[in-house]
């Protein structure tokens, strides 16, 4: 049978209308921005690729959800119905709602970390290892040496690395590792999957040295979508299908729900063992409301609800990532190095090797962001070593292998021909590369730096 190339599975009900804006315009956008994407106004900006975060269509079954939304104090019907589907298509039995992920990061971290503790992970995640951080934590990246590598073509550059996590073990003890914290489809590595084989190994790794195994499930469905593809003994089994099985195998779950579950907000945290859901009641209601809303609207946890239905729809996943690959593959064409293999939810140009000229202490990420807006008004996000930030004892940049811009692709929000004027951009801004400057700092945030510092021109 002929193989058919994909198309949207669904159709558009309501537009939102964007406008283009002139160069001068721009210009002076990203100026009052301070040089960072993340300052500029959503009005000026065309097609918006800062991030695939609360930024995806709800479907119009979403949107009928929401006027079921019961706003009791405590005990909704959709906390409950919210609870269910976790359990039926994610398998965990307790759930506690956050206002977004970072909650249930926060929450998780105040539990279960110690002063002096350490906490491994396939690679890090800004607010991840933050609130690691705060509770007194040490972050240990143990991901696999080809997810640094962004001309590697290793199929799953999300995976644990074994000889890293067994020295980790072998230098602090495992006592000092409260649990290791995996994401599905590595966001900073460029939306790589971890491999089920590599995800079972893991499980028994952690039952023999009595280490809890936490799951960032934010971009579960891309990662299932990966393993079907790429992992022979899934490529029958369906995406609902692999979910379930890689959640099946973890201990407890964070989740941003603004991702692959498709609400504008919300977020929670997810578990088995009761003993372990007692202490987050008790933490949630300190820092995010009563554990049957945690910050949530009763008419968004019916939202999310059904979000996870759809989003683990074969059809839905296919098309999802196959619009990512489509972008990638015409910057591919046109000779633009971009991380490879293509991710789940963005596509990831490659700084260093388009603006050699910068060194990385001044920010070419940063710059070649900037740049493409000024081009032609796409925003996109730096993920290098402004993301990256301080060393939290010595105070130097940590200075990650892999100096990124993400155009990151929001769910059923975007057509083909969107794609098409992204890539001609790119196209364009490359051409000129050389005249791209490199940045320096006016203000530095202490914190989470990328979201707020300003930057000018060298
Ligand atoms: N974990 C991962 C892998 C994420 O990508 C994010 C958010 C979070 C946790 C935190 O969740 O934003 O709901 O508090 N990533 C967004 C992004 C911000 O643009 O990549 P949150």
């Amino acid at each position: 049978m002929a193989t058919r190339s994909w198309a949207e599975p669904y159709k558009i009900k309501a537009v939102e209308l964007i406008k283009l804006t002139t160069p001068e315009q721009r210009k002076e956008a990203i100026r009052e921005a301070g040089y960072n994407t993340f300052l500029l106004r959503s009005e000026d900006v065309y097609i918006d690729l800062l991030t695939d975060s609360g930024v995806g269509a709800m479907s119009d079954r979403q949107w009928a959800g929401m006027m079921t939304g019961d706003e009791a104090y405590a005990g909704s019907r959709n906390f409950y119905r919210m609870q269910e589907t976790i359990e039926t298509y994610y398998s965990y039995k307790y759930t506690v709602p956050t206002h977004q992920g970072r909650g249930a990061e926060h929450i998780l971290s105040k539990m279960l970390i110690s002063d002096g503790d350490y906490v491994p992970g396939n690679m890090y995640f800004t607010t991840t290892r933050l609130h690691q951080e705060l509770a007194g934590g040490t972050f240990v990246d143990v991901i696999v040496d080809e997810a640094h590598d962004p001309v590697s073509d290793h199929p799953f550059k999300g995976n644990v690395d074994f000889a890293k996590l067994n020295a980790l073990v072998e230098k602090v003890g495992a006592d000092h590792i409260p649990y290791i914290c995996v994401a599905t489809c590595v966001n900073m590595a460029g939306g790589q999957p971890i491999s089920l084989a590599n995800l079972h190994e893991l499980r028994s790794w952690c039952d023999q040295h009595k280490v809890l195994l936490v799951h960032d499930m934010t971009r579960v469905a891309e990662n299932a979508y990966f393993i079907q593809q790429r992992e022979e003994q899934y490529k029958e089994k369906s995406i609902r299908e692999i979910v379930f099985e890689i959640c099946s195998i973890t201990d407890i779950a964070t989740m941003s729900s603004k991702k692959d579950a498709m609400v504008n907000i919300g977020g929670f945290l997810a578990m088995n063992d009761p003993a372990l859901y007692e202490q987050a009641c008790a933490l949630v209601v300190v820092y995010e409301g009563l554990h049957t809303y945690g910050g949530m609207a009763g008419r968004d946890m019916e939202a999310l609800a059904i979000g996870i239905t759809e989003s683990v729809d074969d059809d839905h996943i296919r098309a999802r990532v196959g619009q990512v690959e489509y972008l990638g593959e015409q910057l591919q064409r046109a000779g633009i190095p971009i991380v490879t293999p293509i991710g789940g939810h963005a596509v990831f140009l490659d700084a260093r090797r388009l603006l050699p000229h910068i060194p990385q202490d001044r920010f070419p990420a940063q710059a070649l962001a900037a740049a493409l807006y000024l081009e032609s008004g796409v925003r996109s996000m730096e993920r290098g070593v402004v993301s990256a930030g301080r060393d939290k004892t010595t105070g130097e940049n940590h200075m990650p292998e892999l100096e990124l811009v993400r155009l990151t692709i929001p769910r059923r929000v975007y057509t083909q021909a969107h794609m098409d004027v992204t890539a001609e951009s790119v196209i364009q801004v490359a051409e000129r590369a050389e005249e791209i400057q490199g940045l320096r700092f006016t203000y530095e945030p202490e914190v989470l730096r990328f979201f707020q510092a300003r930057f000018e021109p060298v």
